[in-house]
């Protein structure tokens, strides 16, 4: 009952593809994903070498530019990026509009789109230099923008970053340093965390990605663009997921049920649940991600003393679901969400902030992608096209 007639006849024939399923909006060559094997490689690196070898700030270097650096690019690099944390001052005040109560991150995006307020010198996306010092100034800033908004969410006052600290360790002390104290930052905990970043680094045309790069296709700057990117990460069904797991497990707790209960709820779509974690639309088979996430999970909740009882609930989950005929045919695996919640919780973060650290990882990918877009000048403005299914013409009623 689609009526394509009309369409078909002004542009010729059109491609249907909601969620596009089938759509490939852009070549690329940063990040490789094989869904039906469980690989995923940045710029050729399989993650699982990277995850062991490398750090945040090389493996962003190497989204971005395209190699791994060399020691002195990567000193330079680091020597930039520390330089660039502070936040101006006028900046802070925009945190003290916000409701104590807020998300972080809405509070996030709109700081992010502030930023392109204070840069006014470096929003031309054709212009080398000016690119160059808008990459530098988020990745430098976006850490300390999420540290300010924890902190103003529990009432506490915000840290002034210390640029002797590397980007993980800084954040930590952001988040969990109190002024004019010591703060000593756990290496164990720093390290796992500089990991998770590298894991949630670059995804391809993910619908975060996908947005920074339709926004950015219409000429919009970087903070712009990453600013529509972390509105597009907050929704429940993409970045919103660590922390619909770790509430998801809290439930199952609560209601005393048992996890295979539960999985026979989810296999039936009582209320439409969903084992949260679970799935996703590129792999169809272990998330390669996951199983690095899982052994971190192993080693720090054991150090951190985390929720044992929740993770538990969450490794019964999966023993069900791998033996399971529902998720089995349906190709569904743990996704990098199902463990994150429980190492975050451990690491002291409350559920709110899952979804910015996820952000702060995502960065780099976003900057590199808008980058590789920016860079190619045949780059067309993206305008999808549509199927009209309305009223045909009619007139208006004259009275
Ligand atoms: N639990 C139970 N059933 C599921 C799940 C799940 N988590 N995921 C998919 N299914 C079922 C669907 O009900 C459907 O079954 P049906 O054919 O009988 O109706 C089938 O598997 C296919 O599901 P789709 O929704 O069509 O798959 P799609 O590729 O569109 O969805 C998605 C992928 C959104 C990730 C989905 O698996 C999901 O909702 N997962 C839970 C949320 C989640 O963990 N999101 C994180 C994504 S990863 C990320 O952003 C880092």
């Amino acid at each position: 009952g689609l009526n394509i007639g009309p369409l078909l006849k002004t542009t010729g024939a059109v491609t249907y593809d909601p969620g596009f399923m089938n759509t490939a909006n852009t070549k690329s060559a940063i990040t490789y994903i094989d869904g039906n094997e469980g690989i995923l490689r940045y710029r050729g690196y399989p993650i699982e070498q990277l995850a062991e070898n490398s750090n945040f700030l090389e493996v962003s270097y190497l989204l971005i530019y395209g190699e791994l650096p060399t020691p002195e690019q990567l000193a330079e690099f680091d020597a930039t990026t520390r330089r660039h944390t502070l936040l101006h001052e006028d900046l802070k005040d925009f945190f003290s509009g916000f409701p104590r109560d807020a998300h972080p991150m809405p509070v996030l995006s709109s700081a992010v789109s502030a930023l392109s307020t204070f840069y006014q010198d470096s929003l031309d996306p054709f212009d080398e230099e000016q690119v160059e010092r808008s990459t530098w100034r988020l990745l430098a800033k976006l850490p300390t923008i999420a540290a300010y908004a924890y902190k103003k969410s529990i009432g506490q006052p915000m840290l002034y970053p210390d640029n002797n600290l590397d980007l993980a360790e800084n954040f930590l002390r952001g988040c969990f340093g109190v002024p004019a104290e010591h703060y000593e930052v756990d290496p164990d905990v720093a390290k796992a965390l500089d990991t998770l970043l590298i894991l949630h680094a670059d995804h391809e045309q993910n619908c975060s990605t996908s947005t920074v790069r339709l926004v950015g296709s219409a000429q919009a700057n970087l903070f712009a663009s990453v600013s529509a990117g972390i509105n597009a990460l907050f929704g429940p069904a993409h970045g919103g997921a660590n922390e619909a797991v770790l509430k998801m497990l809290k439930e199952i707790q609560a209601e005393g049920i048992s996890p295979e209960d539960f999985m026979n709820k989810v296999k039936n779509k009582e209320a439409g649940i969903r084992l949260m974690g679970f799935g996703h639309r590129v792999y169809k088979n272990y998330d390669p991600r996951a199983r690095i996430v899982k052994g971190l999970a192993d080693d720090l909740l054991v150090k951190l003393g985390g929720d044992d009882e929740l993770f538990d609930i969450a490794q019964r989950l999966e023993t069900v679901a791998l033996e399971d005929d529902y998720f089995v045919e349906r190709k569904l695996y743990p996704n990098v969400d199902f463990y994150t919640g429980l190492i975050y919780k451990a690491m002291g973060f409350p559920e709110k902030m899952f979804t910015v650290l996820f952000a702060l990882g995502r960065l780099p990918g976003w900057i590199a992608q808008w980058r590789e877009m920016m860079s190619d000048r045949t780059t067309k403005i993206g305008r999808p096209r549509q199927i009209y299914t309305g009223e045909a013409l009619r007139d208006y009623p004259v009275k």
